[in-house]
């Protein structure tokens, strides 16, 4: 009966995908000027919601922390991506290696949170790996000719580190390597943060608790809305106007600019309260967003923004803080983004109800080149993004 229903269940996911094809062959084109938006299935349907875990989370790259963690041969640190954990540990050769946080026997948990190991114990039943996930020791594997001890090794995933700085992970280990795809934003992090290698990872500074709101992060999820309405109404600026009235408070709309890559965004502008400060957020897709205020010590926060807990409901991720090491903590200004979240939480549950919509099916990105507080040509980079892992055609 198991079987069967399994059976069902897959035929019901084809027959839902070729509906779609059917019905709905438009996908985002590459001109943003004539592009039609994400069908609105992307952001309800659960068999494009599965298919986003293991065709694009599965097989794109994710922060996973500082290097700095990492310098010392068995050092490590663990990372997570919806039910699949992962270590990610320096061998005694300089190397970083990775591996899904599962022991081969009887699948338990090997290593929690960050630290420094010799070798890999597993906790249940004491088998022991090297720093390169190869198992060395299993009481009575003497008298178990089941257990092939030589062939028996914890499964690799891809690590890279961007910048000298950011550790990555990719569950697909044949991925290419993440830090030469994104040189150009590198160079753009080193030209605006020209202190960039010399940052540090530190506990970030304390986030003003609104009296009357709360914290940003209690503002502004959960989201009860699809993890890509958060991110492409992260990307835009075109509701900033009529639906953020105390913006300029934070960032000047009037010198906004975007920009939209293959991989990555940019948006910047002039910011309130710093004289030539300027505000940047960089997005680098799926995810992830790194930020600075240009004018205060030289830092940036990176931060998971949307983490997908289901089709329908976007949850905020882990992230780290980098300043300089003699840093004493004190910055220039205070934003308080509390306002924006809450109004930003808002728009995106009521753009999700719109996708259930009989009157809805799919809309078009703004294409302003000139005028950045009305394009939506990053929001379009994103999705092309989305649909290169799960586009149909
Ligand atoms: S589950 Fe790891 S040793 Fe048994
Ligand atoms: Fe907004």
């Amino acid at each position: 009966m198991v079987f069967l229903s399994s059976i069902q269940g897959i035929k019901s996911r084809e027959s839902t995908v070729a509906d779609l094809q059917l019905i709905h062959p438009k996908l985002p084109s590459e001109d943003p000027a004539n592009s039609v938006t994400l069908h609105k299935s992307y952001y309800t349907n659960p068999a494009i919601f599965e298919q986003e875990k293991q065709d694009l989370f599965y097989k794109t790259w994710h922060y996973a922390g500082w290097v700095g963690d990492l310098q010392e041969p068995g050092q490590y640190l663990t990372a997570s991506l919806f039910d699949q954990h992962v270590i990610i540990i320096r061998g005694r050769d300089g190397e970083l290696a990775g591996f899904h946080n599962v022991c081969k026997h009887r699948g338990h948990t090997l290593l929690n949170g960050k630290g420094r190991v010799t070798r890999i114990t597993c906790p249940y039943h004491s088998w022991v790996y090297d720093l390169k996930g190869q198992l060395k020791r299993a009481r009575a594997s003497e008298t178990t000719p089941a257990l092939d001890m030589e062939r028996m090794q914890l499964t690799p995933i891809n690590v890279d580190v961007v910048a000298g700085l950011f550790v990555f992970f990719n569950l697909d280990v044949g991925a290419p390597a993440l830090d030469p795809q994104l040189t150009d934003l590198v160079a753009d992090l080193e030209q605006e943060i020209p202190q960039l290698k010399d940052l540090v990872h530190a506990n970030a500074p304390q986030e003003e608790s609104d009296p009357e709101l709360g914290t940003f992060i209690e503002n502004a999820y959960p989201v009860n809305a699809n993890w890509k309405i958060v991110m492409e109404n992260f990307l835009e600026c075109y509701h900033c106007r009529p639906s953020h009235p105390d913006v300029e408070a934070l960032f000047t709309l009037g010198d906004l600019t975007y920009e939209g890559h293959d991989l990555w965004a940019k948006q910047k502008s002039s910011v309130a309260g710093i004289e030539g400060g300027k505000q940047i957020f960089w997005t680098l897709f799926p995810n992830l967003i790194l930020s600075t205020v240009v004018g205060e010590k030289p830092h940036l926060s990176v931060f998971i923004f949307a983490v997908p807990d289901g089709p329908t409901r976007t949850l905020p991720g882990y992230g780290g803080y980098y300043q300089l090491p003699d840093d004493d903590g004190t910055r220039i200004l205070k934003q308080n983004f509390n306002q924006v979240g809450a109004e930003d939480k808002a728009l995106c549950e009521s753009a999700q109800r719109g996708m259930t919509s009989l009157g809805y099916d799919q809309g078009v990105f703004m294409y302003a080149p000139d005028k950045s507080e009305c394009t939506e040509e990053a929001s379009h980079a994103f999705s092309r993004f989305v649909v290169k892992y799960v586009g149909r055609n």
